[in-house]
């Protein structure tokens, strides 16, 4: 047994391939307004994120990544194509995902640490480590001492913030976040970005990341998705070739001014944004 289980450990891969893989194959969908007229909010996506991989989405407001990113969750439902987290087709909610909504989705009758540790008692995980975990998670957020608050008594940042460590209290093989840092001051909202890198890698989970910031996604990720204006649609896939960890110096480097650049002229030629 020991043999096999060393030869088991042999071919298990390194730490860098623990996420899980996302298949994304001519995926459409379409609302119906309240008047039930359509929405084609997604138009035939296709894009595979490999394990342990960094995507970022960016795109015009409208375009379709939250739409994007509940379909992979199987929050809601596509009108066409396939969606495939590890290998398996996606039907209905996937389990172990977590998850931060670009709006907070805190439960208000629990306080911080019981909206952190949510999941845990969802999945009837082991309470001990992940409690100290919530805690540590809490800590790194600079919510310690706020552990009995409830979520009313919060700042919409410090709500972010909560939602960010419930995503993580599970050490997630996949986190979808969408907009996470959007309701944080600046300061906030950079240190929160270079903890996430460390976090990533060390955790190696697969993420997908929506941001309404170029430079956050050019230093974050291993790719940028840029999408074009409704009916969503990908408009280009860029590569961020730079060793990591990216701090300050990173902002410097000729690769991630091009990539900055590349995206901006994304966004000129879908009339986004204009040249002053
Ligand atoms: N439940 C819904 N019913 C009808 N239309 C919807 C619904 N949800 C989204 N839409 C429409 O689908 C399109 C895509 O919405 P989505 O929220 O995915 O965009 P987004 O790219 O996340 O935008 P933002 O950057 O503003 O968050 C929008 O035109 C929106 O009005
Ligand atoms: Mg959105």
């Amino acid at each position: 047994m020991g043999l096999d289980h060393s030869a088991a450990l042999l071919k298990t891969p390194a730490a860098d391939v623990r996420g899980a893989t996302i298949s994304l194959q001519n995926v459409s969908k379409r609302y119906a307004t309240l008047r039930g007229d359509p929405v084609l909010a997604l138009d035939k996506v296709s894009l595979d994120i490999g394990a342990g991989e960094f995507v970022s989405i960016v795109g015009p407001s409208g375009c379709g990544k939250s739409t994007l990113m509940t379909l992979i969750a199987g929050l809601v439902s596509k009108t066409s194509g396939r969606i495939l987290v590890d290998g398996l087709d996606v039907q209905g909610p996937i389990r172990g995902a977590g998850v931060v909504f670009q709006k907070d989705v805190l439960m208000e009758w629990r306080n911080v640490l019981r909206n952190v540790l949510l999941p845990v008692e969802v999945r009837g995980l082991e309470k001990a480590s992940h409690l100290a975990k919530a805690q540590d998670l809490l800590r790194s957020v600079g919510l310690s001492g706020f552990e009995e608050r409830y979520p009313a008594e919060l700042s919409g940042g410090m709500r972010q913030r909560v939602s960010i460590c419930r995503a993580l209290v599970q050490n997630p093989a996949l986190l979808l976040m969408d907009e996470p840092f959007g309701a944080l001051d600046a300061l906030t909202r950079e240190q929160m970005a270079t903890d996430l890198q460390k976090m990533w890698m060390r955790e190696r989970s697969t993420v997908v990341f929506i941001t309404h910031s170029i430079e956050e996604a050019v230093l974050l990720s291993d790719r940028v998705v840029v999408m074009s204006s409704r009916p969503g649609q990908i408009a280009d896939i860029l590569e961020i070739d730079m060793p990591r960890p990216r701090g300050a110096e990173a902002r410097k480097d000729p690769r991630f001014v091009a990539s900055v650049d590349a995206i901006r002229r994304h966004f000129m030629a879908l009339g986004i944004l204009s040249e002053s």
